[in-house]
């Protein structure tokens, strides 16, 4: 399918996808949240499709909601449009792993757009934000809530209060991103990244990231019983026999998705 606001590129099991509005800094109009909706159900059904990569451009992931769009809007059009509430959710609800590679600039909704998915590769260069504040209204698509789980309340809270920045060293330090690479290097690290986890076996990765979300839904006792019950379902797969078969054997392993 052909997107105006983002490409789309499959090689190797791996879904590239790169927000391409260069002109307002990948900022989130209802086109591109629309058409990375669109996207992201496309790879998911895709056989050809293992893991997705989602990136922006060097210089920024997204700048934000995009704020000539959302100006003039009143409650009363936020509220019963949801604001790329639904299109969001179909972010979260795309069952393949979402490797989010961020450069540059993920403000406000491309800060909150990055936690959204599985997890975060940052370059050097990437800066992380909620400057909401400055516009006088807070974040609306889970930018409390996600950053509070990943950094803690304190930082969090500055971050929402006073709209500072975060470099990738602090992103780093404090949980947000799973590692920092060259600037040059981010594509070629995460889709390194994406290509390991196509290898696996995809049941097992699927039952995986299920699993870690439960620590994000539920209580422990629950989560806990939850991954239980997933790592014993997996012993009716053959692609753990073939593992732990391989394993033993001291070869490789050969999995088949079943
Ligand atoms: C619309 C944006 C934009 C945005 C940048 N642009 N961010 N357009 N919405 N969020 C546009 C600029 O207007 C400008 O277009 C062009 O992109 C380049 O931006 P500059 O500001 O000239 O670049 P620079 O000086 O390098 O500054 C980069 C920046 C700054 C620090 C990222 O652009 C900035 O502060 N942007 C806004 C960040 C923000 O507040 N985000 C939160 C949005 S609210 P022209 O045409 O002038 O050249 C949000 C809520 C989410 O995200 C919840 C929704 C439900």
């Amino acid at each position: 399918m052909a997107y105006q606001t983002l490409t789309v590129e499959i090689d190797d099991y791996v879904a590239l996808i790169r927000l391409n509005r260069p002109e307002a800094l990948n900022a989130l109009n209802a086109q591109l949240v629309s058409e990375l909706g669109n996207a992201l159900a496309d790879a998911d059904q895709n056989e050809k499709v293992r893991c997705i990569v989602l990136t922006g451009s060097e210089k920024a992931f997204a700048a934000g909601a995009d704020i000539k769009e959302m100006a003039a809007k009143s409650y009363v059009d936020v509220y019963t449009e949801d604001l790329f509430g639904a299109d969001i959710d179909r972010i979260t609800a795309t069952r393949k792993p979402i490797i989010a590679a961020v450069a540059g600039y993920a403000l406000g909704g491309g800060c909150e757009l990055a936690m959204a998915c599985d997890f975060i590769i940052c370059a050097e260069n990437a800066k992380f934000g909620q400057p909401e504040i400055n516009l006088g209204v807070i974040a609306g698509i889970g930018g409390t809530q996600r950053l509070t789980r990943f950094v803690g309340k304190s930082k969090s809270m500055e971050m929402h209060l006073t709209g500072r920045f975060m470099d990738a060293t602090e992103a780093e330090r404090s949980g947000l991103v799973s590692r920092v690479v060259p600037t040059t290097k981010l594509i070629p690290e995460a889709v390194a990244a994406a290509k390991k986890i196509s290898e696996k076996s995809q049941i097992a990765v699927l039952a995986a990231k299920e699993a870690v979300n439960r620590a994000y839904e539920t209580t422990l006792r629950e989560g806990i019983l939850f991954e239980r019950r997933s790592f014993q379902a997996l012993f009716s797969t053959e692609d753990q026999k073939e593992g732990m078969a391989a394993f033993l054997e001291k070869r490789e392993p050969q999995f088949r998705d079943r």
